[in-house]
This record gives C-alpha cells, sequence and structure tokens, in this order.
C-alpha cells in the first residue's frame, strides 16, 4: 500500500520572518506548505486548490483574518484551520473556533506546537473518513477472493484486474444489473495505489439532470437559486483517490461535454465560477447498456466513449457462467448463515439444479437475495431444499432442465447427453416408484413397451422390479 500525498496547509502571515519559518517548520515535520502575505492572496489561492489546512493571522494588512477563514470554512467545511493572534486576540480566538477552526495559538508560540496541532486535527478527520472504508478492509471484503467465479470468463477478469488495478488508467466497466460492477470498481480502488485516498461515487442515473452538474462539479453560493452556501462536488471530493461514474450513459450530452471537458483538462471549475482547478483523479466508469450502440444513436458522446473505453472490463450475467452457480451458492449460505449466527447449512442436489437452471435476470444480487430467503426459510433444518428457494426460482427450475448444462467451446455430444437425462429420468421414477416399471412408465407418460425398450438400451433393467 502506499503513502498518503502530504498534506498541504496554507500559511497566511504578513510577517515575512514568522512565515517562512513556519513554513519551513511545517515542511520538515511532514506537510507541504504553501504562503501568502495577505487575505486576498490567500483567497485567491484557496479558490484555485483545495489545501487540507489553514494557519491564519487574524490581523492581516488588507483585511481581517477572519474573512480567510470564512471564506476557507465556507469553500472547504473539512478544512482544518489553526488562526493565529497576538497576546490580546483572545476573544477573537475564541469567535474563530466558534466558526469553525480547529485550534488557536498566541504569538509568539512554540512551531512544534503548531505542528501538533494540525497533525492531530487532520488524524481525527483522515480516522472520520476511512472508518468505514476501513471496516470493509478489515472484513477483507475488497480482496480478489471474495469475487467469486472459476468460469474463464472471471479467469481472464482476474488478470485484467490484476494488472490494472496498480495503474492508473481509466476503467469503463459493462454489466448487467447485479453483476457486480460496484464490487469491481471499489476492488480496483481498494488494490490500487490510491488505496488510502478515498473512493467517491457518482451515479448519474440517480440524479436529476439540473443537480447533477452542481453535484459532480460542486457549485459556489449564489450560483443558482437554492445554493446557499458553497459545495465541493464530487471530483474535488476524490481528488488523489478514485471516482466512479455509475450508470454513465444516463448522462445529458451537454454533461458529457463537461465530463470530457474535466477528463482532458485534468480540471474543473464549480459552477458560478471561471477558476479551473487542477486534480488528480482516477477515473472508473460502469453502464448496464452497451455505449457502442447508443455512439451510433448519437445518444452518447464517441469522443467520450473513447476517452472512458481505455481499459474495457466486461462482466458475464450469471446465465452464461452457471457453473459457478454451486461455488457461489457455497459462498453465499455460508455468508448468511455466519451473518445469522445458524451453523453452516449445506444445499441439496435438487435445489443446486434449480438454482443453475434459472435465468437469474438480476444476477449476483438476486442470487444473494435467494439464498437469504433459502437461508430463513430452511430455519432450523441443517440442509437448504428446492422448496426453500423464492418461487419463481423453483418455478422456471422444473421445466428447465436444459440449461444446467453447460456448452464448452469444444461443442457437445448430444446423443450421450439426452441418454444421461433419459437415464436419469427414468431412475428417478423408479425410484419413487418403488422399482414398479408399469407405474413408473406411467409417470413418464410412456407406454409399457417403449419405456422396457429403453431400459434395456440404457442397461437399467436390474435396478427396476
Ligand atoms: N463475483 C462476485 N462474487 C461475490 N459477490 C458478488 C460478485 N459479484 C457481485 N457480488 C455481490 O452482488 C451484489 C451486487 O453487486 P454490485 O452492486 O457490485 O452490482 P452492480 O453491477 O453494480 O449492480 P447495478 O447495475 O444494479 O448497480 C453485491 O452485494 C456484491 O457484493
Ligand atoms: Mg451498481
Amino acid at each position: 500500500m502506499s503513502q498518503r500525498a502530504l498534506p498541504s496547509i496554507l500559511v497566511v502571515e504578513d510577517d515575512l520572518d514568522l512565515r517562512q519559518t513556519i513554513v519551513a517548520s511545517l515542511e520538515s515535520n511532514g506537510f507541504a506548505a504553501a504562503q501568502a502575505a495577505d487575505a486576498a492572496d490567500a483567497i485567491e489561492r484557496l479558490r484555485s486548490f483545495a489545501y487540507d489546512g489553514l494557519v491564519v493571522d487574524l490581523r492581516l494588512p488588507d483585511a481581517d483574518g477572519m474573512t480567510v477563514l470564512d471564506e476557507a470554512l465556507d469553500r472547504y467545511p473539512e478544512i482544518r484551520a489553526v488562526v493565529m493572534t497576538g497576546f490580546g486576540g483572545v476573544a477573537e480566538a475564541v469567535a474563530a473556533i466558534k466558526r469553525g477552526a480547529v485550534d488557536f495559538l498566541i504569538k509568539p508560540f512554540q512551531l512544534s506546537q503548531l505542528s501538533r496541532v494540525l497533525h492531530a486535527g487532520l488524524e481525527q478527520q483522515r480516522l472520520r473518513e476511512e472508518n468505514a472504508e476501513l471496516k470493509a478492509q478489515l472484513k477483507g471484503k475488497f480482496r480478489f477472493e471474495n469475487i467469486i467465479g472459476r468460469h474463464s470468463t472471471m479467469q481472464a477478469l482476474f488478470t485484467t484486474l490484476e494488472l490494472v488495478s496498480p495503474m492508473n488508467s481509466t476503467v469503463l466497466i459493462h454489466g448487467e444489473t447485479g453483476t457486480g460492477k460496484e464490487l469491481i470498481a471499489r476492488t480496483i480502488h481498494h488494490n490500487s495505489p490510491r488505496a488510502n485516498e478515498r473512493f467517491v461515487g457518482f451515479n448519474a442515473a440517480a440524479i436529476p439532470e439540473t443537480l447533477a452538474e452542481a453535484e459532480l462539479f460542486g457549485h459556489v453560493k449564489g450560483a443558482f437559486t437554492g445554493a446557499v452556501n458553497s459545495r465541493a462536488g464530487r471530483f474535488e471530493l476524490a481528488h488523489r483517490g478514485t471516482l466512479f461514474i455509475d450508470e454513465v450513459a444516463s448522462m445529458s450530452l451537454p454533461l458529457q461535454a463537461k465530463l470530457l471537458r474535466a477528463l482532458q483538462e485534468r480540471e474543473i471549475e464549480r459552477v458560478g465560477e471561471s477558476r479551473p482547478m487542477r486534480l488528480d483523479i482516477r477515473v472508473i466508469a460502469a453502464t448496464n447498456t452497451d455505449l457502442r450502440k447508443l455512439v451510433k444513436e448519437g445518444t452518447f458522446r464517441e469522443d467520450l466513449f473513447y476517452r472512458l473505453n481505455v481499459i474495457p472490463v466486461t462482466l458475464p450475467a450469471l446465465r452464461q457462467r452457471r457453473e459457478d452457480v454451486p461455488l457461489l451458492a457455497q459462498y453465499f449460505v455460508r455468508k448468511s448463515c455466519t451473518d445469522n449466527n445458524v451453523p453452516v447449512k449445506t444445499v441439496t442436489q435438487e435445489a443446486l439444479r434449480a438454482l443453475m437452471a434459472y435465468d437469474w435476470p438480476g444476477n449476483i444480487r438476486q442470487f444473494e437475495n435467494a439464498i437469504e430467503h433459502a437461508v430463513a426459510m430452511a430455519a432450523t433444518k441443517a440442509e437448504i431444499g428446492p422448496e426453500t428457494l423464492p418461487d419463481d426460482v423453483r418455478e422456471r427450475a422444473g421445466s428447465m432442465l436444459v440449461p444446467t448444462v453447460a456448452i464448452p467451446d469444444e461443442g457437445l455430444n448430444f446423443t450421450s447427453l439426452v441418454s444421461q437425462l433419459e437415464r436419469e429420468l427414468i431412475l428417478r421414477c423408479l425410484e419413487k416408484t418403488g422399482g414398479n416399471k408399469r407405474q413408473a412408465a406411467r409417470l413418464l407418460n410412456l407406454s409399457r413397451t417403449t419405456f422396457i425398450d429403453k431400459l434395456h438400451r440404457l442397461n437399467l433393467e436390474r435396478g427396476a422390479a
């Protein structure tokens, strides 16, 4: 795992000597420091860069330091701000804390104290932010081992993931609903050098078009009706980390143009302002529709498509990798039983057959839900039988035997497979009738002679009475 980038601090102080001493001290204590001598310069810098911290003298030549503090907190509510004031400025310092500064220092102060205060403030913020992601990481949720699949399409996917995760390349994930697009995106992030930075999601289909631009790029106060405060957009929040643009096909053409520009220039502008901010971001996009088709139809920009499609990753539908069903069943049964504090159950062959026969339009998400349903329905039983499965899964399964057969690239032997099916059906009917041929033939709606004939051909006479 990589080191985080150095936290960036803006030092605002008019006294040249003091300013340079502070900057030198911060730099030798693990910070990247920028400096401004007055409020105007400080505000200018704050508008074009998202600093992690601010150190500001409350008395500046051109304005009150409080205006710098306000501008900083307004734009970046999370910024760690420390104010400096002379002897006698305690009341002002307290006012600054009330506005959102994390601490104040009375001049003269020890430089080590400043570093300590900033480190503590940033650490606290970082811990809070990373708590959720860390919990997920501790559970190992985003390790490759937790992406289940042995099918050749999944093996190829793992190879691709190992290659692209460490890089900065844009990835375009294509797959039907529930095939694991977000899981893959997060896994790439957590296995990249950006793992310690943020993974920020933006779902283009979930946000009304009128708000999407401001959500993505942020806005300044008063940029539009309702913009009472300035706000950072998803792009800014993802600075140094990964931005996941979900359902990218739902973006309007004007927004696509803005996204393209941001990706090309590596710069964005908040809505209501024309001051570019440079950002360092890795983009992962996802779609469940075929973007090439949308390009042909004219609803998706071709240039944006090529910008996003640097590394294309296609996730197979579950019905295209039915061979993975037993493995997935085992994985999710274990997960569900463990989550519910019950002993891990086994899945009967008959239930597995039904799970393999079903088409899973909702893919892994639907599959996981079906298993949870089955685990709950099985209650105290040690086995998960077909009767515990959701109705639609069970119903389709009866009439859908053939899909349980995997069709390998080299083809299969039709005659032997059909014989196998005949043999299985006959044996199951004989089992059910206690070996009675007449009753078994009736169950299969076959004449007795045809039935006997088949027994001969399939070498099954010994099983029948
Ligand atoms: N290969 C896999 N192995 C284990 N779990 C998986 C796998 N693929 C997906 N999942 C799980 O299935 C659920 C759905 O996955 P995810 O949300 O990533 O799908 P999606 O493609 O983003 O779906 P949608 O298009 O509906 O947003 C999640 O709980 C995820 O952890
Ligand atoms: Mg998703």
